[in-house]
């Protein structure tokens, strides 16, 4: 199986996960990339049987319209059962490192919110320790040099995003080398920066459920 046809049969399973697990007329959380994009194909046919989806970035607002779906400000949005959502790396605790497409702080507004957070991933996704992936943290332009200052006294090598701004007018910081040995202290860390909006570290508020994509079929942890 190619790395799409198992991103598209993890989709179908969220789908299919949303369809029996999410009450008739909810709202769903939806993220943002690739993987998200075959969930959105997926979810088209299931429209009626919610209210509307609140989209974790302009990307996927415009795909989710696209398909007829009602986009929904998270500000009118009292409770979001299900959000489900890619990422860049995911290990055994169900930790992750997301913001490859950089839409980070909004996937992690909406997350928060959300009662459940469904990740779904192909297998390569999966690691023993996060890290490999450079880490993204959105940062306040006026602060970029100083918040990769502080980053480098963390062990961390950070390259400017190029060419990139967030749907929040920000610039993105990749950094590689860093020891993701304890993924909810170096998130809190890495936040207290002065000039950091927020990093892609999701440990605080890790998923509840993985659905990973395997040539054997779709695995569900826990
Ligand atoms: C975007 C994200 C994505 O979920 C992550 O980058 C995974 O993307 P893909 O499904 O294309 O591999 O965090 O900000």
């Amino acid at each position: 199986m190619t790395q799409d046809e198992l991103k598209q049969a993890v989709a179908q399973a969220a789908a299919d996960y949303v369809a029996t697990n999410v009450p008739e007329g909810s709202i769903v959380g939806v993220g943002t990339g690739s993987t998200a994009n075959f969930f959105i194909d997926a979810l088209a046919p299931l429209k009626h049987r919610f209210k509307g989806a609140v989209a974790s970035s302009e990307a996927t607002r415009k795909r989710l319209e696209g398909h007829g779906i009602a986009v929904l400000d998270l500000n009118e949005v009292d409770t979001i059962p299900v959000y489900v959502d890619g990422a860049d790396e995911i290990d055994a605790g169900l930790n992750m490192i997301k913001g490859g497409g950089g839409a980070l702080t909004r996937e992690k507004i909406v997350a928060a919110v959300a009662q459940t957070f469904v990740c779904i991933c192909d297998a390569s996704k999966l690691v023993n320790v996060m890290g490999t992936f450079p880490l993204p943290v959105e940062v306040i332009p006026m602060a970029r040099a100083h918040v990769a200052r502080e980053l480098q006294k963390l062990g961390g090598t950070p390259v400017l995003r190029e060419g990139f701004v967030t749907d929040n007018g920000n610039l993105i910081l990749d950094v590689r080398g860093l020891s993701i040995t304890d993924p909810k202290g170096l998130e809190a860390q890495i936040n207290q920066i002065t000039g950091v909006v927020t990093n892609g570290l999701f440990a605080i508020r890790p998923a509840n459920v993985l659905l990973l994509g395997t040539p054997e079929g779709v695995r569900r942890l826990p």
